[in-house]
């Protein structure tokens, strides 16, 4: 190598420094806290009564039988197992748009897979449409559609002091709306917020998207986490059965436990099956650029457990233990914290706290409780043991008068 060559900056030279991830930033300070009783609200998985995430028992058994009856670990296809889409379409979608051919679905790794592959669609199909997000949301959502190229705005979603849903705002933000926009929706289990439309709203949302000529995009990842896996996905449907195009993106990494094995699912609705059908050859030229083939391991469990009904009562009985431990949290730290008794109407792994970020970190520093910096708290975090000292360091600053002490 010449000095010359060292004497000019150099390819990465170039690159912006990027700030660390807060998520990991976290994790750090709460690994290098050597205070005992440590509480950890920041990661989203789901925690046991323990704190564990283990393996789901009907997952291991699923494992153990594609360990004995795999036969090769050849390529998969772009498209990834038919048999896997064709076993969760119908807990997605339910039964008749799963057997609908204006729907065609394709594997993905992990939800996050699913959105990406989304954005390149829509930016493929239409570089114009601007996506709404509603605020707050996923952190990942904006930079994920950013990505593809696609224009990111925003409505008003969820008010954190008053810890309720913004409906009236957002509806009439999205009255400013154009046709061809994609409207992004949590189908359940909002994140960071746990809020939820209801039936009615949902209505509302699927009739204006009909009206406007908005294309829903609707990430699906938590479903079964909520009220249930067919009641999560019902305002879902509703928006699906009112418009003529839209976009589904499920991930089975909360439900199944698979979150490292990135297992999802992507669906496009479209006006005619044969539009489908060029959907679906654009989705699978836009995967083989981006991951050729989707990993096979997460998609052959899901497969084997729904296709058993034996592993598929197993793994119900299993979610429904999570969902039931996740509403007992909320009801009992509503009961603990009379000012968050929102929180026992929400659903999912999340609440966003109505805290300021000098007191997410007090409550750090003096507590060692840790949450993200917005206020969002992994309630699967909270066990019978932490709760107590959890809502009593927390009460003080939900009196309003409180902050850095
Ligand atoms: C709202 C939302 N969508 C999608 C995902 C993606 O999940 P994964 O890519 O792990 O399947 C997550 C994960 O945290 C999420 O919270």
């Amino acid at each position: 190598m010449t000095t010359d060559l060292l004497t000019k900056p150099g390819l990465f030279a170039t690159l912006d420094d990027q700030p660390l991830d807060a998520m990991l930033t976290l994790l750090h300070r709460l690994r290098s806290d050597p205070r005992e009783g440590k509480i950890d609200l920041g990661i989203g998985v789901y925690g046991d009564e323990t704190g564990q995430t283990p393996v789901m028992r009907a997952v291991k058994q699923a494992e153990a039988h594609l360990y004995q009856h795999q036969t090769t670990k050849t390529y998969v296809a772009a498209e990834g197992d038919a048999g896997f889409i064709a076993a969760l379409a119908p807990l997605v979608l339910g039964d008749s748009r799963a057997r609908d051919d204006r729907f065609c679905g394709l594997q993905t790794p992990g939800g996050t897979g699913a959105l990406r592959l989304a954005a390149e669609l829509i930016a493929r199909a239409n570089p114009e449409a601007r996506v709404w997000l509603g605020t707050p949301t996923w952190v990942n959502h904006r930079g994920l559609m950013q990505a593809a190229g696609l224009q990111v705005l925003e409505h008003p979603f969820f008010d954190k002091a008053t810890q309720t849903l913004t409906f009236d705002a957002m509806m009439s933000v999205l009255e400013t709306a154009r046709g061809g926009d994609v409207l992004l929706l949590h189908a359940c289990c909002h994140n960071p917020t746990g809020a939820e439309f209801t039936p009615d709203q949902w209505g509302l949302i699927g009739d204006l998207c009909a009206r406007k000529g908005l294309v829903p995009l609707i990430d699906i990842a938590y479903q079964g986490l909520g009220h249930g896996m067919e009641a999560d996905a019902t305002g879902m449907r509703t928006v699906l059965d009112k418009v003529p195009e839209a976009i589904v993106a499920a991930s089975c990494s909360k439900n199944f436990g698979l979150y490292r094995e990135r297992i999802g699912a992507l669906w496009v609705k479209a006006q005619t099956a044969q539009t489908a059908l060029r959907a679906r050859g654009n989705l699978i030229l836009t995967a083989r650029t981006m991951w050729s083939m989707p990993p096979d391991h997460g998609a052959s469990v899901v497969r084997i457990i729904l296709e058993s009904p034996a592993l598929t009562d197993l793994w119900r009985a299993e979610l429904d233990e999570m969902r039931a431990r996740l509403n007992s949290v909320r009801a009992a730290l509503a009961a603990a914290v009379p000012a968050l008794s929102t929180i026992a109407s929400q659903t999912g792994m999340f609440a966003l706290l109505p805290l300021e970020r000098d007191q997410v970190v007090a409550l750090r520093e003096q507590h060692g409780i840790y949450m993200l910096d917005s206020g969002r708290i992994n309630i699967a975090g909270l066990q019978s043991d932490n709760l107590p000292r959890f809502a009593a360091a927390l009460e003080p600053y939900l009196q309003g008068d409180t902050h850095a002490r």
